[in-house]
């Protein structure tokens, strides 16, 4: 049984993207740097990570607890800006942007699911698959049936009219995931989407990011689970904020 399609496909109007070439790699970052100033003294979290993911990629970071995944991810997704070094996305220097031009990138292009889901907590289900609609140029009937289509795809038809704190934990995780899809973002970036699903559930989520990648989104995700590591092309790990290993392709 397949609950997903991946047949909607809002249309984007070319006049709300970005002008960039779109040659050589989506994401290209030098040196980057992440410090917190604590009560202790300087907390170096990411320290010169320079990587370049192709358009296309499947990438997964592994890594322990603390080694700064969930805090690249952010930098990734353009949901932080204090850091330094180079970041480069579909040839947009990040580092010289505004934050009004970093969030016009991350609605256009990027599909965050949070580890800790972020769902809207005043809005329904249905309301939250719809914000990221909202952002596109996508008529009113239509961000209807592209929401009604994906809580059919995602089981969770039922549950439409509910607020996030009257779902599960592994529900608002569907939604989460439902709702960094349903737009088509050029990117997905994926905090352990399936860290509360029963693994069959897991195992449908990694078969949708599959599917989407052959269709040619680029995914990053943040995993501890080498079996959904393997859906990727390849692994970066992370250890105290330094990448120390990358491994990959995975698969042809
Ligand atoms: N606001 C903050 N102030 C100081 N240190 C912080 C802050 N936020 C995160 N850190 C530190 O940054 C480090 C990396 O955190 P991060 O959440 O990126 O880890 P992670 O690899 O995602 O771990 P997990 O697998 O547990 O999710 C941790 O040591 C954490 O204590
Ligand atoms: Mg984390």
């Amino acid at each position: 049984m397949s609950l997903f399609s991946t047949k909607a496909t809002p249309r984007l109007d070319p006049r709300d993207v970005p002008v960039a070439p779109m040659v050589g790699p989506l994401i290209s970052m030098r040196n980057l740097e992440k410090v917190f100033e604590t009560p202790a003294g300087r907390s170096y979290v990411l320290r010169r990570i320079s990587v370049d993911v192709q358009p296309g990629e499947f990438v997964s970071i592994m890594g322990p607890s603390g080694a700064g995944k969930s805090t690249l991810l952010a930098i990734l997704g353009m949901l932080d800006s204090a850091w330094s070094g180079e970041f480069m996305f579909a040839g947009h220097p990040v580092h010289a942007m505004s934050h009004k031009q970093r969030v016009a990138l991350n609605k256009e292009h990027i599909g965050f699911v949070f580890q800790q889901y972020h769902l809207i907590d005043d809005l329904t289900v249905l309301e939250n698959l719809d914000i990221p609609l909202s952002y596109r140029n996508v008529k009113k009937s239509e961000r209807e049936a592209i929401v009604a289509d994906t809580l059919d795809r995602f089981g969770m038809v039922g549950k439409k009219d509910l607020y996030p704190r009257q779902l599960s934990g592994g529900q608002q995780q569907l939604v989460g995931v439902a709702r960094a899809v349903i737009a088509r973002p050029k990117l997905i970036l994926a905090d352990e989407p399936t860290g509360n699903l029963h693994s069959s559930q897991g195992r449908e989520i990694m078969e949708l990011f599959k599917k989407l990648n052959n269709e040619g989104t680029t995914i990053i995700q943040v995993t501890h689970s080498e079996t959904n590591a393997q859906f990727g092309n390849r692994i970066i790990e992370l250890r105290d904020g330094w990448i120390t290993g990358s491994e990959g392709p995975v698969t042809a």
